[in-house]
């Protein structure tokens, strides 16, 4: 039996993929490489000397996943595929609705007429809006988005969920993710952002290798120890480690289980450029600037319920996650493409 990985090309799924492998499950990844090369699975092989099937498709195309369910035998779904980048989401409404919702309507549509009723789905913090509490549990209530990316995790949830009260036959895993950075050991594998990074940590790290001047900082007014935001960063290597947890826990019937995958901890932007320096002994020039619109000051998981029902809990800290994000960029300054 395998295991079926859309978007497993890219950042997350890459690293998953090779989690997988070393767990002992055979990995088939369904990609369009829209945001991400085919050279990470050949990676992912040379890490794990095992091979990928790789199908080049889109999710919203019913003909291509009704070939991989037809080919494949695959016993559970880890769902990854999808657009991201939150600024372009507010500008293209439609394509980002398009893409996630209709998408991941079809794959679930091709799945239960395969039989395959076991789905894990990348959801994020961005779902608790301004969170009412802090730290983070799962019973917080989901609150408003700022932007449609956030609208399209939140909907996919609620659309999971009725699927799955619908027909208890499913196995629906919503895992919530705070802040990926980092990347794998080897420094073979990483992210790979499109032109100018959004995010905190393809930012400082492409300060680091002098493709980009500076840092700027979004705000040093928030309600937080220095003024500056406070997130909850998480090794991408743990959070790999999660999906299969998680699928560990689908293979003893999970029904509807929502699961943070965070931390507990939050860093504030300039611990982080504290921490990458002392990391790296590369120094991060940073100007403040004015707050970057829809950001909240403060976000980190109470991440006590996957430790209990999964047994998952991130093993990396601050440091590995410099150390490792630096490693990447210093040995492929141009992501890939090199
Ligand atoms: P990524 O862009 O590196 O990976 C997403 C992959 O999906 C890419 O390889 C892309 O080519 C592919 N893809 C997009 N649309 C597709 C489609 N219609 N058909 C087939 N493939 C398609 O992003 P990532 O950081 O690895 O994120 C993976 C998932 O986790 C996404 O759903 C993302 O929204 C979610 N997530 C990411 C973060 C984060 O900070 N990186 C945080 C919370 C949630
Ligand atoms: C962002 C998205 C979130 C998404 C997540 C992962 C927004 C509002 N939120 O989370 O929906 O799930 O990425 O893709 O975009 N910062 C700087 N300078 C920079 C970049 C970031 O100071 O150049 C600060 C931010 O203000 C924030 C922190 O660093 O305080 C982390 O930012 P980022 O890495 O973009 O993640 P989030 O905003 O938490």
């Amino acid at each position: 039996m395998a295991i079926l990985v859309t978007g497993g090309a890219g950042y997350i799924g890459s690293h998953t993929c090779v989690e997988l492998q070393n767990a002992g499950y055979d990995v088939v990844v369904l990609d369009n490489l829209v945001n991400s090369s085919e050279k990470s699975l050949d990676r992912v092989e040379a890490i794990t000397g095992k091979k990928v099937k790789f199908y080049k498709g889109d999710i919203c195309d019913r003909q291509i996943l009704n070939e991989v369910f037809a080919k494949e035998s695959i016993d559970s779904v880890i769902h990854f595929a999808g657009l991201k980048a939150v600024g372009e989401s507010v500008q293209k409404p439609w394509e980002y609705y398009e893409n996630n919702i209709a998408g991941t309507l079809t794959l679930v549509d091709v799945m239960r007429q395969n039989g395959c009723k076991n789905i894990i789905f990348s959801s994020s913090a961005t779902v608790y809006g301004n969170p009412a509490q802090i730290p983070i549990t799962e019973e917080c209530p989901k609150g408003q988005c700022t932007n449609p990316y956030g609208w399209t995790k939140s909907m996919l949830e609620q659309i999971l969920s009725d699927i799955y009260k619908a027909d208890n036959e499913w196995n629906v895993v919503l895992l919530r993710y705070f802040n990926p950075i980092g990347a794998h050991k080897s420094g073979t594998m990483g992210e790979n952002p499109n032109g100018i990074p959004n995010n905190l940590m393809p930012y400082i790290t492409q300060v680091a290798v002098g493709k980009l001047p500076e840092l700027g900082v979004f705000g040093d007014d928030y309600d937080t120890p220095d003024g500056t935001g406070v997130r909850d960063y998480i090794h991408v290597v743990d959070l790999a480690d999660g999906h299969v947890k998680a699928l560990k826990k689908i293979e003893e019937k999970a029904g509807l289980k929502i699961y943070n995958l965070g931390t507990g901890v939050g860093y504030s932007v300039l611990d982080i450029v504290k921490n990458f320096e002392a990391a790296t002994g590369v120094k991060i020039p940073y100007q403040i600037k004015p707050r970057r619109a829809g950001d909240i000051a403060t976000c980190y998981s109470d991440a006590t319920k996957a430790k209990e029902e999964l047994g998952w809990t991130a093993k990396y800290g601050i440091k590995e996650m410099c150390e490792d994000s630096w490693r990447w960029q210093k040995n492929n300054p141009n992501g890939y493409e090199d």
